[in-house]
């Protein structure tokens, strides 16, 4: 009142003075109050994570309270969300931290696990997604006491892996390695159903994560002085998050336009980021390599990781040139007539189109379908059961296997010393190492480096994912979107393998029970019981390794026992749920049970995106004659074998 009245006895061109003074006043006050402010440091991102730590801690702590005093689901609900919501700004840090709590207790899918390299122990589900079913599913298979063990086993959990991260609290360039790992992670598991199986929450709490980055890399002193493309940086999280909370629906996301606007960008920023803070790499193995800026691109997997010969790196060209001979050579069998290009022929993706192929004496049918060798190399085991660890090893077991190639390592060598192109590419390969002289080291050793060799990153899908947009027509865009959402095939094929190896780590290949069916119209599984001959626990009983699925037009019949003869009859398959609809109950499906209920359409965009998946770099492999042998009969074999 009293600055009204005053103002109305002013003049015009007094009130317009009084209103500057106001506002050099105002100035004046924003500029005091800046400078009190100068004194405080913005958090750093060990501050900031601990804070979250905190908040989520205190999330798990209301939940368990809920539960213990038996209040209203709503509230659980409540309490429940609102701790993912806080475990997801630090999911990064989490899984960085602690990856076997986090796989373990905190957010694993909700199965009994066995892994080997753990003992003998069979783990029981633990962490997130076991509690979530009790508060949106009507679950009552616990007691009200067991679940609040269960959540103060998470809160443990958590609260170890805070004591953790404190004790070790990581470099800036290891903020970097979570934080593009955790790209990699939303990509590949979070937006594909891996978690959030009951609640589909997926996408929203997507945006969590990029808020949890966003403050973490700001978190760090030299970003916010040096780093010119932060606000580049802030501007493309803003952009993802508003992507995010426009698209939140689970089944409609269209996630290869997310990946490809978004992620794949953000990806390449960082990089560029941790150049211009002239970062150096963390001196850690990891399957990524972190000097590629592309998501997509030819180096995005560190090659070493997957290598068990890494100190061994030093003439790996010339090996691997040994050893396509040598995996065409039938000379490598008992009889002369058998390579391994026999059941991996290049023009099938290095299959064979047989369900079994022949055992060597032409009498019976091996126990399995021959998988594809296309990015071979990409697994921590091989075989369908996963018997064995290392690509090395392998090669020496089929060799000898009597109903493969019923060779005897002193015969082979023998064979290949009669040989000079082989003598001297022997030479070339091993030169100036102790194996300059023909070996069955050397025979496994290059074998394994051509198999290496054959990396399949060069579809159409791979080339949409690199911008060409005609790559892929809309029928394989949906597809992808539906292998993804709908139909939680991708929570099992990891994207971009489609393989079962867990990204962003790498290091832990899964084996799932899908109950395959004897054949696709007889409802029985399949009696071969798979992975549990390996492990002897039940849980593995018709358990198979999650085979990688690129170049599946090309390696037809399908599964192990190849009783599918096209995909039409693989999706149908799934869209009924899997062995569930077998006579005989199996215990321990990991796949869900339920129908998908795709419609025709969805199921023929899925094939549409399966198809998108092949890359024919490889057909024309084979060499075009083989190393001279000093023995006319021998010099007649056939490049790849006779059957
Ligand atoms: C007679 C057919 C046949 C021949 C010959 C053969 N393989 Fe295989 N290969 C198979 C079958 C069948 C499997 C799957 C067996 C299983 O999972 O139990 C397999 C599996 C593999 C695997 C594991 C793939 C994976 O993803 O787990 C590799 C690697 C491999 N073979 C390489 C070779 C090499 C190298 C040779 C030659 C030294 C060879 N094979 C010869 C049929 C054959
Ligand atoms: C629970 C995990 C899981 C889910 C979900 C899943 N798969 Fe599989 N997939 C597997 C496993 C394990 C195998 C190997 C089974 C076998 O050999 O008996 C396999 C095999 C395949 C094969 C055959 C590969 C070959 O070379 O023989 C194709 C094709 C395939 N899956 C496509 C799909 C599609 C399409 C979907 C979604 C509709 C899907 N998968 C969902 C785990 C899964």
């Amino acid at each position: 009142m009293v600055i009204q009245k005053l103002l109305s006895s002013l003049s015009n061109k007094n009130k317009r003075l009084f209103c500057l003074i106001g506002i050099y006043l105002v100035a004046l006050e924003s500029l005091l109050l800046s400078f009190s402010f100068i004194g405080i440091q913005p958090k750093s991102s060990a501050e900031i994570i601990d804070t979250h730590f905190v908040k989520l801690i205190g999330s798990i702590d209301s939940l368990e309270n809920k539960v213990s005093e038996n209040r209203p689901v709503a509230q659980k609900q409540f309490y429940y969300t609102l701790s993912r919501k806080n475990y997801k700004y630090i999911e990064a840090v989490v899984e960085y931290v602690s990856p076997f709590f986090a796989k373990y207790y905190i957010n694993g899918p909700p199965l009994k696990k066995h892994d080997i390299e753990n003992g003998n122990k069979v783990f029981e589900p633990h962490g997130f997604q076991l509690i979530e079913s009790f508060f949106f599913t009507g679950d009552t298979s616990l007691s009200k006491e067991e679940i609040v063990y269960e959540i103060k086993l998470l809160k443990e959990s958590i609260i170890q892996t805070r004591k953790k991260y404190k004790s070790v609290v990581p470099r800036n360039e290891q903020y970097f390695d979570m934080v593009q790992m955790e790209l990699v992670r939303i990509i590949s598991l979070n937006i594909n159903g891996y978690d959030c199986a009951i609640t589909k929450e997926n996408i929203k709490e997507s945006t969590y994560v990029f808020d949890g980055m966003a403050e973490i890399l700001e978190g760090i002193k030299e970003v916010r002085m040096k780093s010119p493309s932060l606000p580049v940086f802030k501007k493309l999280i803003s952009d993802s998050k508003k992507y995010l909370f426009l698209n939140k629906e689970y089944e409609t996301f269209n996630r290869l336009y997310f990946i490809i606007n978004y992620v794949k960008p953000l990806y390449s920023l960082l990089h560029k980021i941790r150049s211009e803070l002239k970062l150096s790499n963390t001196p850690v193995n990891y399957a990524i390599n972190f000097n590629e800026s592309n998501l997509f691109g030819e180096a995005f997997f560190n090659r070493h990781f997957f290598s068990v010969n890494i100190a061994d790196s030093a003439n790996i060209k010339p090996q691997a040139e040994l050893g396509k001979n040598l995996f065409f050579d039938p000379l490598l069998s008992g009889n002369n007539k058998r390579a391994c290009a026999s059941c991996h022929q290049p023009q099938f993706a290095f299959s064979d189109t047989i369900a079994k192929n022949q055992e060597y004496n032409q009498t019976g049918q091996l126990k399995r379908n021959t998988p594809s060798l296309l990015n071979v190399m990409y697994q921590k085991n091989f075989f369908y059961d996963g018997r064995s660890l290392q690509l090395e090893d392998q090669v020496s077991d089929v060799l000898h296997a009597k109903n493969e190639m019923n060779s005897m390592p002193e015969e082979v060598i023998k064979k290949l010393k009669q040989s000079d192109d082989y003598k001297h590419l022997f030479k070339k390969a091993f030169k100036g190492q102790r194996d300059t002289a023909i070996t069955f080291y050397g025979v496994l050793k290059a074998i394994s480096e051509f198999e290496k060799t054959l990396t399949s990153m060069n579809s159409k899908f791979d080339k949409y994912l690199n911008g060409n947009k005609n790559a892929l027509d809309q029928n394989a865009i949906n597809g992808y979107n539906i292998f993804s959402g709908k139909a939680l095939c991708g929570s099992c094929h990891f994207l971009p393998l489609f393989n079962g190896l867990v990204p962003p780590v790498f290091n832990d290949n899964e084996f799932e029970v899908i109950g395959t069916l004897a054949g696709p119209d007889i409802k029985e599984v399949d009696s071969d019981s798979g992975r549990v001959l390996i492990t002897k626990k039940n849980i593995h009983t018709f358990s198979f390794k999650t085979p990688g699925i690129r170049n599946i037009e090309a390696t037809f019949p399908y599964m192990h026992n190849g009783a599918f003869r096209t995909i039409d009859q693989v999706i149908e398959f799934y869209n009924k749920g899997g062995g569930s609809v077998a006579k005989q109950k199996i215990n321990h499906q990991t796949l869900p049970f339920d129908s998908l209920q795709l419609s025709p359409k969805e199921k023929d965009e899925i094939k549409s995106f399966l198809m998108s998946l092949s890359d024919n770099s490889y057909k024309n492999i084979a060499p075009k004659k083989l190393p001279q042998i000093n023995d006319p009969v021998l010099n007649k074999r056939k490049i790849g074998g006779e059957y």
